[in-house]
């Protein structure tokens, strides 16, 4: 069985990509699942019906969450109540769920602590839930520190399949396969790669420098990117992976390790 994961889908210039290159990847990497992080995908803030139907026609089955999805809170609402996402298992008492779950797979959306909307622990949850299966066990982890990605990745080390993270929008290099579990601290953007985090760079430098808020804006033009994870699996266990970037132009793989 093999999966694609794609990170955070940064408005239209990360859509663009998605729309470019999955189809191609599919095919060529023979793959059975493709997860996505849609918590930027509506211009950076939340997601939409209009932006969740132009993903999942691009080929995305999974939808996970971050500290965003609420940002549009109608619409997440709505594709919440639909089963069409998931959200992540830190909220409290929000509507729709947090995994997906059929005969070969669970997908979980999480989120740290550090940085984020306040909930629940997602270390004793998930240390709680985590149950023996024979599925592939995946686990979105949307975190901002990386020590929490590694402390959740030591926890449950040999008790899920993969545990990649998602939240910092910038790709880190120490992709692993230990114990049967595959491992990323972040997969990184989908969508502009040279500004701030995928949005303008003006709103944050002015931010930096007057401590003052201004309004994030994701640029029209810029030079995008986007990066996925595939993985071969034998079940529940992940054999083999490797990490795509691609742009405009082409595709190259920048990471691969074997189980
Ligand atoms: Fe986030």
């Amino acid at each position: 069985m093999n999966i694609l994961f794609i990170g955070d889908i940064v408005g239209k210039p990360g859509r663009k990509l998605v729309k470019k290159w999955l189809p191609q990847f599919k095919k060529e990497f023979n793959i059975d699942y493709v997860i996505a992080n849609y918590e930027n995908a509506a211009h950076g803030f939340g997601i939409t019906p209009k932006v969740y139907n132009e993903i999942k026609n691009a080929g995305v089955d999974i939808f996970t969450g971050g500290n965003h999805t609420f940002d549009k809170k109608k619409e997440a609402l709505q594709l919440l109540e639909e089963g069409k996402i998931l959200r992540p298992l830190n909220y409290f008492d929000a509507p729709g769920g947090w995994y997906y779950e059929d005969e070969n797979i669970i997908v979980i959306s999480a989120m740290g602590i550090f940085s984020m909307p306040y909930g629940k622990n997602p270390f004793i949850e998930l240390n709680e839930f985590i149950k023996e299966t024979k599925k592939f066990v995946f686990i979105d982890f949307h975190a901002e520190a990386t020590a929490e990605k590694r402390a959740l990745f030591a926890l449950l080390k040999g008790r899920v399949s993969a545990i990649v993270g998602t939240h910092t929008h910038i790709g880190t290099d120490d992709l692993e396969i230990t114990d049967n579990t595959l491992y990323l601290t972040d997969i990184g953007i989908t969508g502009c790669r040279d500004n701030v985090i995928g949005m303008k760079s003006d709103a944050p430098v002015k931010h930096m420098l007057s401590g003052l808020k201004y309004h994030f804006d994701v640029p029209d033009k810029c030079k995008s990117i986007m990066q996925c994870l595939v993985i071969e699996s034998d079940g529940k266990i992940p054999k083999k992976a490797f990490k795509i970037k691609a742009d405009e132009n082409g595709y190259e793989v920048v990471q691969r390790v074997n189980e």
